[in-house]
């Protein structure tokens, strides 16, 4: 299903969307609750695609939401998962914010949804005895999306999608002392390039434990700057050696210092390039 059809779908479930709140009562809506929902029917369109790819032979999907707050992507995706693709589906939304999960228990007992559960606490110390084949992060602030990759590589997801939100942790080590400091001493420019490096960095840190990555948007960048989706699958077999690379030459030439590494240790070497 195209993102329009998609968002069509979804406008047509009404007691769903005023349920979970992003629709008000009489079908109001608002500016934040229909960008709110542009951007989980662009998200889930990108998973569907993905599950539909990776995981076709399944029957059952487990899936992680960390950082989930009201759980507005995850209740949806059970949804569509079970309407569109046939599969069971069951999640487990994670935050740290103890009163939002609480809120999201609340919303799944009134939507007699037992096969979502909620877990209050910070995403690098979930723990879980289960096999999880999805782990997602929509707009998961600065180094919890960091964290949300790095526990989908600990849990081994063979499916890890995060939209990010936004990235301070990178942006004070990029002033000075690399080749392209003739556009990072420019504010506005040293943000928006701090934007891209650490997804790229992102993106090749996951390369790097052994997953095929792409790059793909959940919706147009009028709908939201932050719509970059990163998409990775793992890859069966191992190929030898240096897929550490890109990691390594992009963290030496701007002499970074990424949290993802001390988020999830043992993936890249600490050699320089
Ligand atoms: C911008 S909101 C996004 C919520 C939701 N994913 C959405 O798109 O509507 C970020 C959420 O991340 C949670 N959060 C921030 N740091 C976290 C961490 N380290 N572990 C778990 N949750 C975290 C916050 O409590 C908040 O609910």
């Amino acid at each position: 299903m195209e993102r329009s059809e998609l968002l069509r779908h979804l406008l047509g479930k009404e007691e769903l969307l005023r349920a979970i709140g992003l629709l008000g009562p009489q079908g109001r809506t608002d500016a934040r609750k229909s960008k709110k929902l542009r951007e989980v029917a662009g998200f889930c369109e990108l998973i569907l695609k993905y599950v539909r790819r990776v995981l076709a032979k399944k029957d059952f999907v487990r899936i992680v939401e960390f950082s989930c707050g009201k759980s507005y992507l995850g209740i949806v995706l059970l949804g569509l998962l079970e309407e569109l693709e046939r599969k069971q589906a069951e999640l487990v939304g994670v935050d740290v914010n103890a009163a939002l999960v609480e809120k999201c228990r609340e919303l799944a007992r009134a939507l007699g949804l037992e096969r979502a559960q909620f877990v209050a606490g910070r995403t690098l110390e979930f723990q879980s005895e289960l096999d999880f084949d999805v782990a997602l992060a929509l707009h998961a602030c600065d180094t919890a999306t960091d964290e949300a990759i790095a526990r989908g590589i600990q849990l081994g997801a063979p499916l890890i999608m995060a939209v990010p939100c936004c990235q301070n942790q990178i942006r004070g080590q990029i002033k000075s002392g690399h080749p392209l400091t003739a556009m990072t001493e420019f504010g506005p420019v040293r943000y928006r390039l701090a934007n891209l490096l650490t997804d790229a960095l992102r993106a090749q840190f996951l390369r790097s434990a052994g997953y095929y990555v792409e790059m793909l948007e959940i919706g147009s960048p009028r709908l939201t700057p932050k719509n970059l989706c990163i998409c990775a699958r793992k890859v069966k077999r191992r190929t030898a050696g240096g897929r550490d690379e890109g990691y390594r030459a992009l963290r030496s030439f701007f002499g970074v210092r990424p949290r993802l590494e001390q988020f999830c240790p043992g993936v890249v070497g600490h050699g320089e390039g």
